[in-house]
């Protein structure tokens, strides 16, 4: 084994109170390597911050030397590995790995010991990096045994301890629990995944044509669009931006009340359907982006809004090109998807909320029956597969930590997902994003 070869291992302990354990299970996993026989340097370091990650790629690209091995020790989003605190989130978008230098030596491989990281984060990864990442399917727990799981408290000293897999949901349920405590609960094998590419077009371009016809009238979004109503301000000299504009339903319905309207969306395909809908509407234009960079000068909208697209989008770099674009005190408008289990206490909103949903779909049997060809299809369950829906929490802390007095707020529930919606309030001028990296 060549010296310049180094297994890196970071950890957190800030994020989701991380907690004592972090750097204990990733000081087992030093010494194991350690004893496995890896004669180059093994770096085991705490971070907190995206910044802190970045500082350790760059210092050993500028040392010449090659990482045969990452490990990341932590918490996890679906998007992949989470820095900061719940105050303060961070985490690399999608836009953030793709243009970042790490220095990998060409056998390398990357391991996420983090919830549900072989969801989507490890086969991206993989693709990204051209090495092998391994990550866990279900939720991660301390465990003194790597094969099964062996409570360990959290208080109590130990020198070894694991990040394992256990099958099921988070709280694991009751059953799974009596299981898991009584010591019967195999450790999940981590998952791995070659660097293959993509199987099918992950952007909105296949169902371009469906979506258009299941969303021709963006008002059968009944809640969505009576929100943006009340938080669009009064006047008819706006100058607005959709971002993940989709088919150009939203500014269509709005085309009459604004001055000049913008759409931007990645697919070519959707945005033809928004161009050929508009086409009448001189006061409207639609762009392709394939970055978080806006194609826009500085202060030029009234009013930024994302609708039913945030979740896909990379969001440090898009709220910097965001606070650009917006003039001074202008708003950004959020309006999303979310997954979260509903609560007990929230059933009584459930039930008005499906019957609400089911009359509205009942009263409009063509956008039923395009929903259902929508939804049911090939295409858009391949396209769901590379591009997931975030927890409530994940936008909820990340949101209002960046717009700070601000507060989501929940427009429809469903079983395991609802409809959320942020205004972030008046952007005043020359606000800086907080970042803590570059
Ligand atoms: C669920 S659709 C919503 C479309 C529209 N806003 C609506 O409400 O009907 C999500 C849209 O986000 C777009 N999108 C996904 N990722 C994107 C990205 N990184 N940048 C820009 N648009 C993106 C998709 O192409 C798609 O048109």
């Amino acid at each position: 084994m060549s010296p310049d070869r180094v297994i890196v291992i970071v950890y957190t302990t800030l994020y989701r109170k991380g907690g004592r354990q972090f750097p204990i299970v990733a000081n087992t996993l030093a010494r194991e390597k350690k004893k496995s026989g890896f004669a180059g340097e093994i770096i085991s370091r705490a971070v907190e911050s995206k910044r802190e990650v970045l500082e350790i790629f760059a210092s050993l690209q500028s040392a010449g030397k090659l990482i045969s091995e990452f490990h990341f020790v932590g918490h996890s989003g679906m998007y992949g590995p989470m820095f900061g605190t719940v105050a303060f989130p961070e985490q690399f978008s999608p836009y953030e790995w793709e243009t970042m230098q790490i220095p990998f030596a060409p056998d390398a491989s990357a391991y996420f010991h983090c919830c549900r990281s072989a969801r989507w984060f490890a086969p991206y990864f993989a693709r990204t990096f051209s090495v092998n990442a391994y990550g866990f399917f279900w939720y991660t727990t301390f465990s003194r045994s790597k094969t099964r799981y062996r409570y360990a408290s959290a208080t109590a000293a130990t020198e070894v301890l694991y990040t394992i897999g256990c099958k099921g949901r988070k709280s694991h349920g009751l059953a799974a629990s009596l299981v898991k405590f009584s010591g019967f609960m195999p450790a999940e094998e981590m998952k791995m995944f070659g660097p293959r590419p993509l199987t099918g077009d992950p952007s909105y371009n296949k169902v371009a044509a469906l979506y258009d016809a299941a969303f021709t009238d963006i008002t059968v979004r009944r809640d969505e669009w009576e929100w943006l109503n009340q938080h669009l301000p009064g006047t008819s000299e706006l100058s607005v931006l959709d971002i993940g504009c989709g088919n150009g339903a939203l500014l269509h319905a709005l085309s009459e009340r604004i001055k000049y309207g913008a759409g931007v969306d990645e697919s070519e395909a959707i945005l033809e359907k928004a161009r050929q809908r508009n086409a009448a509407h001189k006061n409207l234009e639609f762009a392709k982006i394939n970055s978080p960079a806006l194609p826009f000068g500085d202060a030029t909208f009234d009013v930024v809004i994302s609708l039913m697209s945030f979740r896909y989008l990379d969001w440090d770099p898009l709220l910097t090109e965001v606070r650009r674009v917006l003039k001074p005190d202008g708003r950004f408008l959020i309006v999303d998807m979310v997954t979260v289990p509903v609560k007990r206490k929230e059933y009584a909103q459930l039930i008005r909320d499906k019957l609400r949903t089911m009359f509205g779909r009942r009263t409009n049997p063509d956008f039923k029956a395009n929903l259902q060809k929508l939804v049911s299809h090939p295409d858009w369950k391949k396209m769901l597969e590379y591009n997931p829906i975030r927890s409530e929490h994940e936008m909820k802390w990340y949101l209002e930590s960046r717009f700070a007095g601000q507060k989501m707020e929940i427009l429809n529930l469903g079983w395991n997902a609802r409809i959320v919606a942020f205004d972030s309030g008046p952007v005043a001028e020359g606000v800086e994003v907080k970042l803590s990296y570059p």
